[in-house]
């Protein structure tokens, strides 16, 4: 457990909205949250320019933005984005997990974006920020949190194509439940075969707006299949899986054994991905992080050698697959039930993160 911290939360001028919900309309928002619909009152953010660094550090009233009709984003879409979960802890502590590793992965996409990097400090400082004002709204039923969205965005108004001089950040939160409707129970998945998520050299390690652009339309063919998710192969091949498109993807074989696709440059560094993977190897699990070719998880799924398929992620948190369809294929996993490793390491991970478990990694840092 992490408490010492050196940012700049004190130095974000605080601009109060003046029509805050009240208690009951808060309570009323966060008994059961969807996810991503609802919003909190208020909002922090940042902007840079090329002359003056970063600056105007504020939280503000939640509301909408005035950006220029020849914001760089709005035609090149020079934008980036993370995302992480204050949970509330039966005390009423409010804790996020891991967040310098979402600030390391920030400031990564940003190089790739060729946007400037945001200290980790001020990535910090503007949740403390933002928490210290809006904490109430983080919801404290089971499997409930405060999803955070922080994001980064080209808003010079230039429509030459070359790196913004100025660039706005902004940080928002939303009272969140399960991410998939439904609650947490197997999904099915769409291997599309058809399209694919990044190419060698691309941006598929970072996480901007573009690579979930792309995943829509795929997505779209997965929904027409009757799945909730696709699941994407490696352009270079057409042959690895990579990853969901906002969740990576690990396979259990049969003698416990958890393989997941490799850090190819091509896929996101996953905090959830690093952390399961981390939990599974304590828990004396072989984990090998390797090329996971789709035939390999088709005739393991028909022979028994796989025994379950999980995805994970932020938003996602771990979520068993139960099924897994593509052209010429459409396999149980478990019988579409959720298997064993999988509820195992669900449990042991929210257990950290809700503060029921102790924390021997440090990965929890409170904010309130
Ligand atoms: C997350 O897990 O935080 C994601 O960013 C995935 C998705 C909601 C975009």
């Amino acid at each position: 457990m992490s408490t010492t911290s050196h940012t700049t939360a004190d130095a974000f001028e605080r601009r109060l909205s003046d029509h805050p919900r009240s208690d009951a309309e808060r309570a009323a928002l966060t008994a059961e949250p969807a996810f991503g619909v609802v919003f909190t009152d208020h909002m922090a953010r940042m902007t840079w320019t090329v002359e003056a660094g970063w600056g105007e550090r504020r939280v503000e009233p939640y509301g909408p933005l005035l950006v220029d009709p020849a914001a760089a984003v709005l035609h090149y879409g020079q934008e980036i984005f993370e995302g992480l979960k204050v949970y509330r802890h039966a005390d009423g502590s409010l804790w996020s997990f891991r967040p310098w590793a979402n600030a390391a992965r920030f400031a990564a996409s940003a190089r790739r974006l060729a946007l400037p990097e945001l200290p980790a400090d001020d990535f910090l400082g503007s949740i403390e920020a933002l928490v210290a004002v809006d904490g109430a709204w983080v919801p404290s039923a089971e499997e409930t949190s405060l999803y955070l969205r922080p994001f980064m965005f080209a808003s010079e108004a230039f429509l030459g194509v070359r790196p913004a001089r100025r660039v706005d950040y902004l940080l928002i939160a939303s009272p969140v439940g399960p991410y998939f409707a439904g609650g947490v129970k197997p999904v099915s998945i769409w291997v599309s075969e058809d399209y694919h998520r990044a190419g060698p050299g691309g941006t598929g390690a970072a996480k901007c707006g573009g690579n979930y652009a792309a995943s829509l339309l795929p997505q779209q063919e997965a929904y027409s299949h009757g799945c909730e998710q696709v699941c994407f192969l490696d352009a270079a091949t057409g042959s690895l899986l990579e990853e969901l498109g906002g969740m990576n993807v690990m396979v259990v074989q049969r003698d416990g054994t958890v393989v997941t696709p490799a850090l190819s440059g091509t896929i996101l560094e996953g905090v959830t991905r690093d952390s399961v993977l981390t939990l599974l190897r304590e828990g004396g699990h072989e984990v090998v992080e390797r090329d996971l070719p789709l035939a390999e998880v088709l005739d393991g799924l028909r022979t028994g050698a796989i025994t379950e398929v999980f995805a994970c992620g932020t938003a996602a948190v771990v979520t068993p697959i139960g099924r897994l369809a593509g052209e010429g294929f459409d396999l149980a996993v478990n019988g579409g039930q959720t298997g064993a490793v999988t509820a195992a390491v669900r449990h042991q991970l929210t257990a950290i993160q809700y503060g029921r478990a102790a924390d021997p990694h440090g990965w929890m840092h409170r904010l309130a």
